[in-house]
């Protein structure tokens, strides 16, 4: 049986007008906003808010309820866990670990260094820990991170609640960088989405694994693998791919991820591309360039900037936008994997069905 469709309300919020220490909010429509999602996350529904990476689909990680609205909206498969948001070190420690465990002394440089930011670390699942077993879909450890845009901080300031949340698309559809990417995906499905503008990294946030030895990057991401190996040198690149009974440590491991309906393909080489274009005359192809290859006639061109920051920020609103310009395939220019541009191709060797 069909689910009644939910009405899906987009709420408009000025993050710039949110300050903290204390938290105060001095524009009275985003404050009211902002204290419904928050009504709304008390009582274990959801609601898609932005966050420095992307948007997010958030619900209260205590409880199992809200935590099977979060998979039920994405259509997420059960067996891939989701990351805790927490406001402060101090809501972390109160709310989830017990009083007198301390965070492993390895993840203190790189949290005084990150936190709030793009980095997501994974602490074990003590005894009376309270996060639900649908967040850690079971595993003995749970990941965590303390977001920094306003309107994520505001919100589980707010609620005084850690909020699980992944990101707020459809399960394989790519990732949502502004409001409109998540009505896209989930109109009907969810009550609240708070529209705070376009996200500023545009890719999901580094995880990294620290009580293992040597301790692992589980996802490139934000925060850089030369950055994270300036405080751990022996961290090491988890594997990308998981066997059908093996847990899943980092995304896209078993699942198909961030695609669009069109066909991707990616290549380092120009005269490739510039044949497929001319070997496939009946198709709509897009090709989208990143540092060298110039336009190529009988394909639509698209500039994505050169630079692993300039990328990743315009990578999924593409990506979406190919979609919607009837694309059948979409060439992408590949970038070299150092500095920084290891997360951009983490991304979309993931979106891709292959090379040229
Ligand atoms: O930027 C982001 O990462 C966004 C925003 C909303 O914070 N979050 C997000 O979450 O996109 P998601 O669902 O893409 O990432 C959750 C991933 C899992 O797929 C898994 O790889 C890793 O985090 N993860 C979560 N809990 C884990 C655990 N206990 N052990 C290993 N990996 C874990
Ligand atoms: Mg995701």
């Amino acid at each position: 049986m069909m689910r009644a469709a939910m009405k899906t309300t987009v709420a408009k919020v000025k993050p710039e007008l949110i300050s903290f220490n204390p938290l105060h909010v001095s524009d009275t429509t985003t404050s009211s906003h902002l204290n419904h999602a928050a009504d709304l996350i008390r009582t274990n529904q959801v609601v898609a808010f932005p966050t420095e990476t992307v948007y997010g689909l958030g619900g209260n990680a205590l409880s199992d309820d809200a935590v099977k609205a979060i998979y039920a909206a994405k259509n997420r498969p059960a067996d891939n866990p989701l990351i805790v948001h927490v406001a402060l070190v101090e809501q972390l420690q109160r709310k989830l670990l017990p009083p007198d465990y301390s965070i492993p002394n390895c993840y203190k440089e790189l949290l005084a260094k990150y936190w709030p930011g793009p980095l997501t670390i994974l602490l074990p699942v003590l005894p009376g820990c309270p996060v639900s077993t649908l967040v850690t879909a079971g595993q003995p450890t749970f990941a965590v991170r303390v977001p920094s845009h306003p309107v994520a901080r505001a919100l589980i300031a707010l609620s005084d609640t850690p909020i699980a949340a992944p990101s707020a698309n459809a399960s394989t559809r790519p990732l949502p960088t502004r409001a409109s990417h998540v009505v896209h995906d989930l109109d009907g499905r969810i009550p609240l989405v708070i529209d705070g503008g376009s996200c500023g990294v545009g890719l999901e946030l580094t995880v990294v694994d620290g009580l293992v030895d040597p301790p692992q990057l589980l996802r490139p991401g934000g925060v850089l693998l030369e950055q994270v190996q300036q405080y751990w040198p022996s961290v090491i690149v988890a594997k990308k791919t998981a066997g059908k009974t093996e847990a899943v440590r980092t995304p896209g491991m078993k699942y198909k991820h961030y695609s669009p309906t069109a066909k991707v393909w990616l290549t380092q080489d120009y005269d490739k591309a510039k044949q497929y274009v001319q070997q496939h005359t009946d198709l709509k192809v897009a090709v989208l360039s990143t540092q060298t290859f110039q336009e190529i006639q009988g394909a639509a061109n698209y500039a994505m900037g050169t630079t692993p920051e300039a990328i990743s920020h315009s990578l999924f609103a593409l990506l979406r936008q190919m979609d919607d310009e009837g694309m059948d395939e979409v060439i992408v220019e590949a970038i070299d994997k150092s500095n920084g541009g290891l997360a951009v191709m983490n991304r979309l060797e993931k979106a891709a069905v292959g090379y040229l």
